[in-house]
């Protein structure tokens, strides 16, 4: 039986982790289905967007301290590649990724999040990384991504605390983009999705490059990287459709993403 369901709603593939049993908690056996999910949704051309989002009480409660408790140095890298890779995929692959936090998310669960590059939280939502709590640290990311998202001290004081906190507070320190009823989340997830994938396609993936690469240049490179990615957008037949839509006062363009 399979613990993460995968359904299409027009361009957008929901992918859901439903194993309630740990509260959806994340074991090697779970990140090699929630990439085999991936690779489906990628696989379809008219996939333009994705959520992730959890079933019942949780988004995802972390990795699975069960699976962890047994391990060594040795073992529980290899463990932690398969975490990181998982999310380095999230972060860099074309389609722009959205988790729907529906509940829990700690630990290695607000590590995915903080991968995907939108998120939405529902009022029932609850955040933290209480890893250190569990006499350890983050092995997904979590200690480098929280920095770059919150800031530094505020990320130091969620880590060195094992802080849990909710909806609000994480939209108050920008960790969250916005907070939803429980009952809306799928819906205004899915209304996000809608306005991104009206756009060209091959300038969202290409803003989404643009963007990432921020993180990792000075400004001047950054800036020439962006410059390629622009001008190489005026290859494609996008940039006659939208400029040519707009000078000849079309209101509905609609992109081929080629
Ligand atoms: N791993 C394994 N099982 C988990 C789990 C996890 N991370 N989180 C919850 N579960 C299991 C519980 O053991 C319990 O199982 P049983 O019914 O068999 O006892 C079931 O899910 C329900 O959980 P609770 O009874 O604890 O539910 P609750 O409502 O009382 O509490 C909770 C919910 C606050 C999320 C609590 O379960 C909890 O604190 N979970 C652990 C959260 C955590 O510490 N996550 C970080 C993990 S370390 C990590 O993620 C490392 C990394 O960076 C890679």
């Amino acid at each position: 039986m399979s613990d993460v369901l995968l359904e299409r709603k027009n361009h957008t593939a929901v992918i859901t982790i439903d194993k309630p049993e740990t509260l959806n908690a994340l074991c090697q056996d779970l990140i090699g289905q929630i990439n085999r999910a991936l690779d489906e949704a990628e696989a379809d051309s008219q996939v333009y967007t994705i959520i992730i989002t959890g079933s019942g009480r949780a988004f995802i409660a972390g990795a699975d301290i069960g699976e962890m408790y047994e391990k060594d140095r040795e073992t529980i890298r290899k463990w932690a590649v398969l975490g990181c890779d998982l999310n380095l995929r999230l972060e860099t692959m074309a389609l722009p990724v959205i988790a729907a936090i529906n509940g829990y998310a700690l630990g290695g669960g607000l590590e995915l999040a903080m991968a995907c590059d939108i998120r939405i939280a529902s009022e029932k939502a609850r955040m933290g990384l209480p890893e250190t709590g569990l006499g350890v640290i983050c092995g997904a990311g979590g200690t480098q991504r929280l920095p770059r998202i919150v800031g530094e001290s505020r990320a130091k004081e969620m880590i060195f605390t094992a802080e849990r906190m909710d909806a609000r507070t994480a939209l108050s320190i920008g960790l969250v983009d916005r907070v939803t009823s429980p009952e809306s989340l799928l819906d205004e997830t899915l209304a996000l999705c809608s306005a991104i994938e009206k756009n060209g396609q091959l300038a969202v993936r290409a803003a989404k490059r643009a963007i990432n690469a921020a993180r990792d240049t000075d400004i001047r490179d950054g800036c020439r990287f962006e410059r390629e990615i622009f001008s190489s957008l005026f290859d494609t037949e996008d940039q006659k459709t939208g400029m040519g839509g707009f000078l000849a006062g079309k209101k509905d363009i609609v992109f081929k993403n080629r």
